[in-house]
């Protein structure tokens, strides 16, 4: 016993000085790049990058297509090793096309996400038709988009409504790691021998097509060059391929190279935008004289910006926007992913074997880019748009729209690592109450456990934890714990002791107990890639077997990447192995997602799927935004970082993760309160809305700063609670659309190319634009209103501005920079609260913005906040028109009915030049005049006291 304690404290005192070391040194250097591989120290990542264009050895074999009515697949061949490949084409409903590349025969099964992962369920099939296939081409069509597969070299070309959008291969870069045997000595002599001798013995194996296929197209014997024998490659055997070295650790790679790769062209496109995260600009930059974005879950500790640098999520999704059409590309694959992009001018060349198809000029800007993964097979999803909503919403037909979250997940967050004990908790809320200022939850991170084990408290800290929700749940509020995935190697721990004599722990290469270091010290990990092991740490959510939680106890998920101190790049060795014979080499990217998704299904579970769980991740991936919140992680107390902030989330928003946000106030370093008062400005407006800070950063609760701060926070934080409801709204037309929340401009002004490039204002739904203010010192900023005839009202004052115009604005650091558009209503709340959990019932004020014609329309969702009983109809959807002076409310959905308390309050309408005479409500047969006032230097008019239950149809004639 003594001596394990002793063994205990050396390992934290270790732990704590390789802390507080590396804490000193970020502090001064900021990131520790030496810890990342860059391309050139990673084998495939270097191999493929270095494929040269234009000399492609595959060919499409058009003689060995098979057809069905929805798909159509053939064999590739790559002519320098005589490996064939299996090229499966399928049209997918809504306007996507897959196209899968796989081994014909691999040696051994190559890695494919199996559906209910990433892709929600089977993608459902569309009808495709041939139209033509000769001796070099088969072109089709899938309902008004049409895709060429050309032979030699093979290409796949994409054109929607007759023009080209998407372009596989045309640079030429495929290139496919067949699975190999590890050679001997033989080798040495040159691998080309395996694969001259292979190749007959290869060509004469492949399978007979299906039986239902055959009739479809004769196959056309003798035409294929089948028995055509080129030279042996060159050898391609590379010291890296069968072992590689980073730092002092050595990836015994067993099944030697896998990687795949291939080129993607975005013809007629400069922007191209997705594949988060990285701490970067919203639309992607050429990576010609850089690093290529990388795609591999890390916990990189101090980021830096505006690098391609990987961090702690990965969504291998990229959009690409003009003025016409908006197309994505879901790059399948979960494992460790790099992607080069540039951009040039596509001319006759380029379109020459496919020209007839192309209108007009043939001198298109064009965004070529190149992805490769480590292992896995290519499997894309071309989404065929056409408009910016449309790929959204194809993209979430396949992963996924996040859930409609509870209430009081998007008001405020208070967080902070650590608070201390009960006390703490306790003196935060009052505090919060002294000042006036709402939250609605307050979070626990570590330290509030027994040692850094999770579902268990500190006992001297944290003696009454269900006390202490009780005070906060009287007072509407909820509690967050942190529950990590890496678990203490302490045979005493429950926790602990369940997975070892379960064997659910993820192994290491020679099939024992990985062990690694993270926050307990020596750990271990759930091998979430086991279903039962998924079953098993949802079963931990139980109100029986986490002690101290209940329905008002949700969960974060940090350090999933997962993040293993003394691992090769803080995270798992990739031979490291999970159920079903993988390799983390060939599922990295999904770790954390899985966690994320085990601790849904806990949460759901609890309470038998009756309360919406709330959870936040920081690992994540395609498909993460089912089970909740994303946060970019540990950014940096710094005005730079305030900035980075709009593009992450942006880019997270666009990729279906909606319900997204930074650490308000940065988590390390100290800011300013200045820094502090404009990041809540800012943070008002993300989705996810919490104030977070490392363990040693200074107290910076709101009400510990200057009075004047302090207030300008409180009219902030107040501000976000008026517009909860219009937030809910967006956030149910998310769930339905796959739609981004915080949206980039050219989501809303899909054709004003002006904002394409603009990452640093954005608008929060359809109605609000935000320009947060990133400088320090700043007393004005510069706004870009879009849309020629556009009317923007300052959200505070109403006062205009005009569309198609960049302007100086106010920006002193009372004043946030946010517009309501004209022409569109907004349902706000203006009673604030301690808590949105105490709103529920509150009145609404609707605020009507009108537009250069007087007129306007918006939209309100509502229903009990917190259960799932909207899905079986208990909710209320509402239309709000305001057209020929009359302010009318319809059922937008009949399917829905939600005895809701909610009245109308007020109407404030904007833009009203002239005083009316009456202001009249009709409503279930009666006719009430209203009391009103015209704000004649604003123009603005205030109706009083409908009091219509806003459920009901009304009218308010303005005459
Ligand atoms: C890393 C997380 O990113 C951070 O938010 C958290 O406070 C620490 N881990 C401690 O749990």
């Amino acid at each position: 016993m003594a001596k394990s304690k002793s063994a205990l404290s050396w390992t934290m005192c270790v732990l704590r000085s390789f802390l507080t070391v590396t804490v000193l040194v970020a502090q001064v250097l900021s990131v520790n790049r030496e810890n990342f591989k860059t391309c050139s120290q990673s084998g495939f990542c270097k191999r493929q990058r270095a494929v040269q264009p234009g000399q492609s050895p595959y060919v499409a074999l058009l003689d060995s297509i098979q057809k069905t009515s929805t798909s159509i697949q053939l064999q590739l061949l790559n002519k320098h090793n005589n490996v064939r490949f299996l090229l499966q084409v399928f049209g997918l409903k809504h306007n996507t096309v897959r196209v899968k590349l796989n081994e014909l025969e691999p040696l051994r099964a190559r890695y494919e996400i199996p559906v209910g992962e990433t892709l929600k369920s089977q993608p459902e099939a569309e009808q495709i038709t041939v139209q033509e296939t000769s001796r070099d081409r088969v072109t089709f069509s899938l309902g008004t988009s049409k895709v060429v597969i050309l032979s030699d070299p093979f290409r796949m070309d994409f054109f929607a409504g007759g023009e080209p959008v998407v372009s596989i291969n045309s640079q030429e870069l495929l290139k496919f790691e067949h699975m190999r045997q590890k050679q001997g000595w033989l080798s040495r002599m040159g691998s080309g021998l395996y694969s001259w001798f292979s190749a007959p013995f290869r060509a004469e194996q492949q399978p007979d097509p299906p039986a239902e296929d055959k009739g479809e197209e004769e196959k056309k014997e003798g035409e294929e060059e089948e028995g055509k024998q080129v030279p042996p490659e060159k050898t391609d055997e590379e010291a890296d391929m069968w072992e590689e070295t980073f730092k002092s650790f050595t990836d015994s790679k067993p099944h030697g190279p896998t990687s795949v790769g291939i080129d993607i062209s975005f013809p007629g496109f400069d922007f191209v935008y997705g594949i988060p995260e990285h701490a970067d600009s919203l639309a992607l930059k050429s990576t010609k004289n850089t690093e290529p974005y990388r795609l591999f879950n890390l916990d990189v500790f101090e980021y830096e910006l505006y690098n391609p640098m990987a961090l702690y999520g990965s969504v291998p999704l990229m959009l690409a926007h003009n003025k016409k059409n908006t197309v994505g590309i879901f790059w399948h694959n979960a494992a460790e992913t790099w992607i080069d992009i540039s951009s040039t001018v596509a001319d006759k060349t380029f379109f020459s074997k496919v020209a007839d198809m192309v209108k007009g000029s043939t001198e298109l800007p064009r965004t070529d880019t190149h992805w490769f993964s480590e292992s896995g097979v290519i499997d894309l999803f071309v989404l065929l748009g056409s408009r910016p909503k449309d790929v959204f919403y194809q993209y979430g037909v396949l992963t996924g729209t996040t859930e409609l979250p509870p209430l009081f997940s998007i008001a405020y967050h208070q967080c902070r690592w650590n608070y201390n004990d009960e006390d703490d908790v306790k003196s935060v809320a009052e505090n919060f109450d002294k000042h006036d200022i709402p939250f609605d939850v307050i979070w626990l991170d570590i330290e509030h456990t027994d040692g850094k084990r999770y579902f268990t408290w500190a006992g001297d800290k944290f003696p009454n934890p269900q006390e202490m929700v009780d005070n906060l749940v009287s007072r509407g509020r909820k509690l967050v714990t942190i529950v990590d995935p890496h678990l203490k190697k302490d045979d005493n721990y429950h926790v602990y002791s369940d997975l070892k004599a379960r064997d659910y722990y993820v192994k290491n290469k020679d099939n024992g107990e990985y062990e690694g270091w993270c926050w307990p010290g020596s750990s271990a990990w759930p091998d979430f890639f086991n279903p039962a092991v998924q079953e098993w740490w949802a079963g931990k959510f139980a109100y029986t077997e986490y002690p101290g939680s209940s329905k008002d106890v949700f969960v974060w998920n940090d350090m999933n990447e997962p993040s293993v101190f003394n691992g090769p790049e803080i995270t798992f060795q990739k031979d490291v192995k999970h159920h079903g014979d993988l390799e983390n080499r060939d599922v990295h990217n999904l770790y954390g997602f899985l966690v994320h998704k085990a601790t849904w299904d806990g949460l759901l579970k609890r309470s038998d799927g009756h309360l919406r769980p709330f959870l936040l991740t920081r690992a994540f991936f395609a498909g993460s935004q089912r089970y909740g919140a994303v946060w970019t992680g540990d950014n940096i107390g710094e005005w730079s970082h305030l900035k980075a902030a709009n593009p992450m989330i942006m880019s997270l928003n666009i990729v279906g993760i909606t319900f997204s946000g930074a650490d308000v106030g940065g988590f390390f370093r100290n800011p300013d309160t200045e820094l502090v008062t404009r990041w809540y400005q800012a943070g008002a407006f993300y989705p996810f809305f919490r104030a977070h800070a490392h363990l040693d950063t200074k107290r910076r609760e709101p009400y510990l700063l200057p009075e004047e701060n302090m207030k300008v926070i409180r009219d902030a934080v107040r501000t976000r609670y008026t517009l909860l409801s219009y937030m809910y709204t967006q956030f149910y037309k998310s769930m339905e659309s796959g739609s981004p929340i915080f949206q980039p401009m050219w989501v809303e002004f899909p054709e004003e190319t002006a904002v394409f490039g603009i990452d640093d204002q954005f608008m929060l739904g359809p109605a609000l634009l935000v320009k947060p203010v990133t400088e320090q010192g700043a007393s004005t900023t510069t706004v870009y209103f879009p849309g020629a005839g556009q009317l923007w009202y300052d959200l505070f004052t109403y006062d205009i501005h005009q569309g198609d115009q960049e302007k100086s604005v106010a920006g002193t650091l009372d004043k946030i920079p946010a517009y309501q558009r004209g022409g569109t209503i907004v349902p706000r709340k203006m009673r604030i609260r301690r808590s949105s959990t105490l709103m529920y019932d509150d009145p609404f004020t609707l605020v009507v913005c009108l537009d250069k014609q007087g007129e306007a329309q918006g939209e309100l969702y509502a229903d009990d906040y917190h259960t799932f009983q909207f899905k079986n109809g208990h909710y209320v959807y509402r239309g709000f028109t305001y057209k020929g002076n009359t302010l009318e409310s319809k059922n937008l959905d009949p399917k829905g009915s939600y005895p809701t308390k909610e009245w109308l309050e007020k109407v404030i309408i904007a833009g009203v030049t002239k005083a009316p005479k009456t202001v009249v409500l009709r409503s279930a047969g009666v006719t009430k005049n209203l009391g009103f006032n015209l704000d004649s230097a604003k123009h603005v008019l205030t109706i009083r006291k409908p009091g219509v239950n806003i459920a009901q149809d009304f009218t308010i004639s303005v005459n």
